[in-house]
């Protein structure tokens, strides 16, 4: 039984996780460990003409993190990268109704795996065009 000091948007995210699988050839991939409890948040994503064309997680959290990590693939999907990247902690939490007190920690690990995703991402890139010759 989930707390009751989750909102419904929470509990829903939490209970019925969206985009919740581990992605087969992900363009760019995040992995944030929150200090002091240990939970995990993967955040996969697929990127197309520097747009977000699919996006995934995978959680090992309680259901602030679970919630935020699942509410953040919706907010993310479709994006371009840039605009992507703006997405911060708070954006999550708003997007979601807020987080019960106590909860804010919860919600530093969403986005900063998927900022982590998409310098994984840019960093692919730079790479491939280093391994192929190819000049700025
Ligand atoms: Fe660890 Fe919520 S208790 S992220």
């Amino acid at each position: 039984m989930i707390d009751e000091s989750y909102n419904e948007k929470v509990i829903d995210h939490f209970s019925n996780p969206r985009r919740c699988f581990a992605m087969a050839a992900p363009h760019g991939t995040g992995v944030v460990t929150v200090p002091g409890c240990g939970d995990k948040v993967w955040i996969y994503i697929a990127v197309e003409n520097e747009c977000i064309s699919d996006i995934s997680f995978q959680a090992y959290g309680c259901p602030s993190a679970i919630a935020c990590a699942s509410m953040l693939t919706e907010m993310a999907q479709g994006n371009h990268v840039d605009e992507a990247a703006q997405i911060l902690d708070e954006h999550v939490v708003d997007e979601l109704g807020g987080l019960p007190e106590g909860k804010a920690h919860c919600s530093a690990i969403a986005a900063r795996a998927l900022h982590e995703a998409i310098m994984d991402y840019v960093v692919r890139g730079i790479e491939r065009k280093a391994g192929s010759g190819a000049k700025e």
